[in-house]
Formats: structure tokens, sequence, C-alpha cells
């Protein structure tokens, strides 16, 4: 299991275990986090899994596609560490992750 951390705007973390081959967003609905909607169940259509990736994170997690990159545009308050959860797939490589959650979605 992969372990994640959520940070929402208020600095409340809350960590999870993730299976590998699953999404963040998933986790993140799975376990209750606030502050993750995911409207769209995860098909990169509605911007509302919102994250950003802490900077210390963000060259393992890597690049959105540029599908994500268009429906990031949808977001608020979007910044150059944003993502989409629903489209980061949890690798082992990615145990520890921290992501924060933003002040509201869509
Ligand atoms: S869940 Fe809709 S874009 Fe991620």
């Amino acid at each position: 299991m992969v372990k994640i951390t959520f940070i929402d705007a208020e600095g409340t973390s809350r960590t999870v275990e993730a299976e590998v081959g699953s999404t963040v967003m998933e986790n993140a609905i799975r376990n209750g986090i606030p502050g993750i909607e995911a409207e769209c169940g995860g098909a990169c259509a509605c911007a509302t899994c919102h994250v950003y990736v802490a900077e210390e994170w963000t060259s393992v997690v890597g690049e959105p596609q540029p599908m994500e990159e268009d429906m990031l545009d949808f977001a608020f308050d979007v910044r150059s560490t944003s993502r989409l959860s629903c489209q980061i797939r949890v690798r082992p490589e990615l145990d520890g992750l921290v992501v924060h959650t933003p002040t509201r979605q869509g």
C-alpha cells in the first residue's frame, strides 16, 4: 500500500492507504477526504477533484496530459502545482505523496 497525505486549506492533515493502480481521487472519496468532490467520477470532465501537489513531489508525480490541462482551466485558483487527482495513478514511487486541497472546487 502507498501512503497519501491530504492537507486541507486549514492545514489539517489526513493520511490514507492507497492501492497501486487506483487514483488519488478514488482514495480521497473512499476515505471521505473533505474538499474533493469528483462529480464526474474520474472521467476528467469536471475539475472538482483539483489538488495542489506538494512542491517536493511535482517531479515524481509528473505533468498533466493535454486533456487534463484543458480541464484544469475550469478549476478554481489554478497554480503551477495543480493537478486533477483522478488523473494521478498511484504508483509505488508515490509512497508518502502529499497533496493540498484547495479552499473550494469549481
Ligand atoms: S473527478 Fe472529474 S475531473 Fe477528476
